[in-house]
């Protein structure tokens, strides 16, 4: 599918986790493509702000409705959801590309009992809120023998790290989630894109205690991603070099992985609300 598009007839990309970070950037990038736009996040205000920066990309001083539609929603509500979808279905058709990108991460420390609620949260959040992302498009997509499902995972997603347990088992599990749909829709002209971004400046990573090798800026992450998900790569690391290190973890035995990981330092735990 290519990306650069007639005015008269433009394709439609849905965004989730569009209210900030790389759901804004990647909406923004859409925009200046000339794309419709629709647009999920819990926060109304925010996605009104990404919207108008869209607009302002596309050369518009308001947010044009029929070009930018806003579905200000909190997607652990599966059916709220599900009900939403089907709406824009009707009244868009089926978009084009689909991108799963919303999510949320918190370290937890698995000896705490009230951390296993922040657990449940984020596998919630990241992985069942991911394929129920998905779901409503499938059949659409395979019915009309084409369209691009897209999942962003992580490179966490490839081994556990200490104090990250629920964010890399969520992204493991959206990982392999997405393998496994990819397979079921070989050859129905469906693609299936999974985007595994390495660290990227948002209010995600603000508090990472860490080095971030290789950090990337929003925009360019998002430019970076368009161009995997118009070649439908089946799966895509952000930025490359990051592909680089997580094939190295990847392979690396547990006898040095365990000594190396050991003394890294952890992702904060959920603050108190
Ligand atoms: N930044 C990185 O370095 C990095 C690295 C690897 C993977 N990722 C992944 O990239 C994706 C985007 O992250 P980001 O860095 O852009 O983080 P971010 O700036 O915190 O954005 C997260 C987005 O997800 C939305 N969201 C979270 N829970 C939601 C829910 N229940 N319902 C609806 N929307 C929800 C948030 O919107 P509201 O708050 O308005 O709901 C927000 O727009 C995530 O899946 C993340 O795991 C990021």
């Amino acid at each position: 599918m290519n990306t650069r598009t007639d005015a008269a007839h433009p394709p439609t990309a849905l965004i989730t986790g569009a209210s900030s970070g790389i759901g804004a950037a990647l909406a923004q990038a859409y925009a200046v493509q000339g794309w419709r736009l629709v647009l999920v996040g819990r926060r109304a205000d925010a996605l009104g702000a990404t919207a108008k920066a869209c607009a302002q990309a596309q050369g518009l001083q308001t947010v044009d409705p029929m070009r930018i539609r806003l579905i200000p929603l909190d997607l652990l509500q599966t059916e709220a959801w599900r009900e939403q979808a089907g709406a824009l279905v009707q009244a868009w058709g089926c978009p084009q590309v689909v991108i799963a990108n919303a999510g949320i991460s918190h370290g937890v420390d698995l000896a705490r009992a009230e951390d296993l609620a922040v657990a449940r949260e984020v596998m919630d959040s990241n992985w069942l809120a991911a394929l129920a992302t998905l779901a409503p498009f499938i059949t659409p997509m395979r019915a009309r023998g084409n369209g691009t499902l897209v999942g962003v995972a992580s490179v966490a997603g490839v081994r556990g790290l200490p104090g990250h347990a629920a964010y890399c088992a969520s992204k493991a599990a959206l990982i392999h989630a997405l393998e496994s749909l990819r397979v079921e829709l070989r050859d129905s002209g469906v693609r299936v894109v999974t985007i595994s971004p390495g660290y990227v400046a948002t209010p995600l990573t603000a508090d990472n205690p860490f080095p971030m090798p290789f950090l990337l800026q929003p925009d360019a992450f998002a430019r970076r991603a368009l161009r995997a998900i118009d070649a439908g790569r089946a799966y895509a690391t952000i930025p490359w070099p990051m592909a680089v290190v997580s094939k190295l973890l990847h392979v690396l035995p547990r006898a040095w992985y365990d000594p190396l990981m050991a003394g890294q330092r952890r992702k904060p735990r959920k603050p108190k609300s």
